[in-house]
Order: C-alpha cells, then sequence, then structure tokens
C-alpha cells in the first residue's frame, strides 16, 4: 500500500470512529455488545462501587501470595530485586526518596484491590478470581501491618480499612488559587515582537513541603522545606565553562553515574541539597553542625561557600582556598546542577 493510501485509510477509520453512522452506512464495525463493556468496565471507586461480592482472609492470601507474586515481589512483599516493594515506607515521605506503597502512600484501598484485580499477576493479568483478589489484598494489607493475622476482607468491611495515608492528600485548587495565571487577557496586537526563552523550570523536588502540608504529612524535618528548589536549566555554555572550572575540584570530588566518595563527597544532585547529606561520606563535625542549622545548598549558598571555603563554615575540612572569579563559581553551579542524585 501506497503511503498516501496509508494515510488516508487511517483517516477514514477516525473518522469512522468518530461518527457511527457513517459506520454502519459503508458496513464497518458494530456497536459494542453490554457483555463486551461489562468486561471492560472493572474499576473499583474509592467508595467501594464496583466491587464484587466475595471476601478472603489473610492466611489465604498468603499462600496465594507466596505461589503467585513472591517470586517478583518477595514473601513479605518486601519487593526483589528491581521489582516494586508493596510494603513498607511508613515515615519516609519526606524524605529525598520515599518509598511509596499501598500502606505508606495510597490513599485509597481500592486502588489496590483494582489494580491486582486488573493487572497482576504481572504476565497473566485478570486471572484472579474476587476472592483471590481479596484475600490477596488481606494479605498485603497484614504485611504493612495494617490488619492483624486472623483478618478477613470482604466486601461489607473495605472501607472500614484504615489507610495511613488517607488524608495525606490534598484537593486540587488551582482553579481558585492560580486564578490569576490564565485570567490574563492574551495580547492579541502590538504584543513583544521577540519571545526569547532565556531559562527552563527544573524541578528538583516536586512535592511541595509548607508548614501546611508538613502537617498532613507528618513531621518533615525542618531543612526539606528548603529542600524545594527549583533552578533554571542554565545555558549551554555556561556549563560547559563549568566543567572546566570544575577542574579544580575533581582531585577530590566526582559527579556522574560512576561517581564515588573520594577525598570530597559525590557531587551529584548537591544544587538544592541539604548540606552533609551525602550517604556514606564521613563529613567533619563543623559541616554537620551546619547542616544541623538548617544548610541547603542553595544556589547563593554554594557561591559563598566555593568563594571562600574557609569563611563560610569554619573549621570544614575541605582544603580549598576558594575559586576566584565569580564567573567560574556560576558556570561550576550550573555545571553541577545537571547532575542528579
Ligand atoms: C513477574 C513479576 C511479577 C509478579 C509475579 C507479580 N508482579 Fe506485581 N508488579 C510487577 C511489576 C513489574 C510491577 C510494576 C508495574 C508498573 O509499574 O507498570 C508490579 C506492580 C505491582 C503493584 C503496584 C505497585 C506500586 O506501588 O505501584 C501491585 C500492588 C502488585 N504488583 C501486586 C501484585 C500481586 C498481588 C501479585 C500476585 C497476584 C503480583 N503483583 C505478581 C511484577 C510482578
Ligand atoms: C582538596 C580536596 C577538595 C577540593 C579541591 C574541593 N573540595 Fe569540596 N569538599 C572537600 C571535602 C573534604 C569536603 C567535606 C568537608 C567537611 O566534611 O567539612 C568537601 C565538601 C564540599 C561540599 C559540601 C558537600 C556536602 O555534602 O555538604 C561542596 C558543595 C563542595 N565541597 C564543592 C566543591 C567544589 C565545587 C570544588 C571545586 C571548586 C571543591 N569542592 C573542591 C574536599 C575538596
Amino acid at each position: 500500500m501506497s503511503k498516501y493510501l496509508k494515510a488516508t485509510t487511517a483517516a477514514l477509520v477516525l473518522m469512522l470512529a468518530a461518527h457511527p453512522a457513517l459506520a454502519e452506512k459503508f458496513g464497518l464495525g458494530r456497536e459494542a455488545l453490554p457483555e463486551e463493556i461489562a468486561a471492560w468496565d472493572l474499576d473499583v471507586s474509592p467508595d467501594g462501587t464496583g466491587l464484587p461480592p466475595g471476601s478472603g482472609s489473610v492466611m489465604d492470601g498468603e499462600d496465594l501470595f507466596i505461589v503467585q507474586c513472591a517470586a517478583c515481589h518477595g514473601d513479605f512483599a518486601e519487593g526483589l530485586g528491581n521489582w516494586p516493594p508493596l510494603a513498607g515506607g511508613e515515615g519516609t515521605l519526606g524524605d529525598a526518596r520515599p518509598l511509596k506503597t499501598a500502606g505508606s502512600y495510597w490513599p485509597h484501598l481500592s486502588t489496590l484491590w483494582d489494580y491486582i484485580n486488573r493487572s497482576m499477576p504481572y504476565g497473566n493479568a485478570q486471572s484472579l478470581a474476587p476472592d483471590e483478589v481479596y484475600a490477596i489484598t488481606a494479605y498485603i494489607l497484614y504485611s504493612n501491618f495494617l490488619v492483624e493475622d486472623d483478618f478477613v476482607l470482604t466486601r461489607e468491611n473495605f472501607l472500614e480499612v484504615e489507610m495511613p495515608n488517607a488524608d495525606g492528600f490534598i484537593e486540587d485548587d488551582r482553579l481558585e488559587t492560580e486564578a490569576h495565571f490564565w485570567n490574563t487577557e492574551p495580547c492579541m496586537e502590538d504584543c513583544k515582537e521577540n519571545v526569547e526563552i532565556t531559562m527552563r523550570a527544573l524541578v528538583l523536588d516536586v512535592t511541595p513541603v509548607d508548614e501546611q502540608e508538613e502537617a498532613i504529612m507528618g513531621e518533615a524535618p525542618a531543612v526539606e522545606a528548603a529542600e524545594v528548589v527549583m533552578t533554571a536549566a542554565p545555558d549551554p555554555a555556561l556549563v560547559a565553562a563549568g566543567e572546566s572550572a570544575f577542574r579544580a575540584c575533581q582531585a577530590c570530588h566526582q559527579v556522574g553515574d560512576t561517581a564515588k566518595n573520594h577525598v570530597g563527597p559525590i557531587l551529584n544532585g548537591i544544587v538544592g541539597h541539604p548540606a552533609a547529606a551525602i550517604d556514606g561520606f564521613g563529613y567533619s563535625g563543623a559541616i554537620r553542625t551546619a547542616a544541623e542549622d538548617g544548610l541547603v545548598w542553595t544556589e547563593e549558598n554554594l557561591a559563598a561557600f566555593l568563594k571562600e571555603p574557609g569563611k563560610f563554615i569554619r573549621g570544614n575540612r575541605m582544603t580549598f582556598a576558594g575559586v576566584r572569579k565569580e564567573e567560574d563559581i556560576n558556570a561550576i553551579i550550573a555545571y553541577l546542577s545537571t547532575f542528579q542524585n
């Protein structure tokens, strides 16, 4: 078939899908049968709508889980290798790398039931009977210490299970709170001639943390708030300049995928990162004290530190005189901001 014909066929199919009457006229397709719609319409809502009758115990769930799920998710739902954990993670949502599971993160039990029913076991989706899904769901709750081992999950008691993070989500109120962004009249004449994109926002940590959300999320340490840092994706020339200026640091610091702690700590993701918090590096007391006081490596703090390390944190162990030229400092920061941890 020629390219042209293929394109027109695709357009025709799209058009027919959008206009059932035309489909009929051309003798193509048919309306879906109620059975087909029912087979496809599986979803379970947070209020329990869509749950079939049934029940399953933690004990039965354990047996099923060992056979059907443990090869990937571990005997206790703790996850194996790179397969995802389904249990644990409580109290980690404020961390730089939260462990999000049904126990720590998912607000509704229905999501767990629905996910398993719809898509697990991986490679053999929708092979489980409702009672089996109830039992396995009960076992995952048990693995998260949310129910006792004699618990039986049923459609009737489904909504009574308390999900630890049920209140951890907030209403999306941007329509009101950010209305001013889209209420402005677009300029239709005599507008600015050239629009130049000078920087792009790169969100290092997309979870906003302020006092109100902190209250919802539990006690996040004070430094977390400052961790929410927006940096601009820097201009490539500046990054290149930073790469050469970084030679001054390379005797002691490594960056990139294969970076290891050396004389100084790995600097991946350091821009916006709390100070003295790179895993496995033995910091001096001086920098640890500064970190306890909430020091975060914002661009400003980094610039001040790199200018005069010994003055910015007295008694720290980075035996380095400082970077003399302001432009080199900016370039190094731009370069460092391209490495995420
Ligand atoms: C062959 C490996 C494998 C088996 C067996 C398996 N899973 Fe999974 N499971 C996965 C993978 C891979 C994902 C992630 C899928 C994705 O993100 O698209 C996953 C995701 C999940 C999730 C969502 C995790 C999250 O936090 O997003 C749940 C819940 C889950 N599986 C439950 C089960 C249950 C229950 C069984 C047994 C009935 C099972 N799985 C069997 C591989 C497996
Ligand atoms: C002679 C070795 C050496 C050189 C050169 C050096 N550093 Fe360091 N750097 C260290 C050491 C050691 C520490 C840890 C300080 C401490 O524990 O008090 C450190 C700490 C840091 C930290 C704080 C890291 C954290 O986790 O809080 C940053 C940022 C940093 N260095 C950036 C740089 C940059 C950028 C350069 C080059 C302009 C540079 N350093 C040059 C040895 C060095």
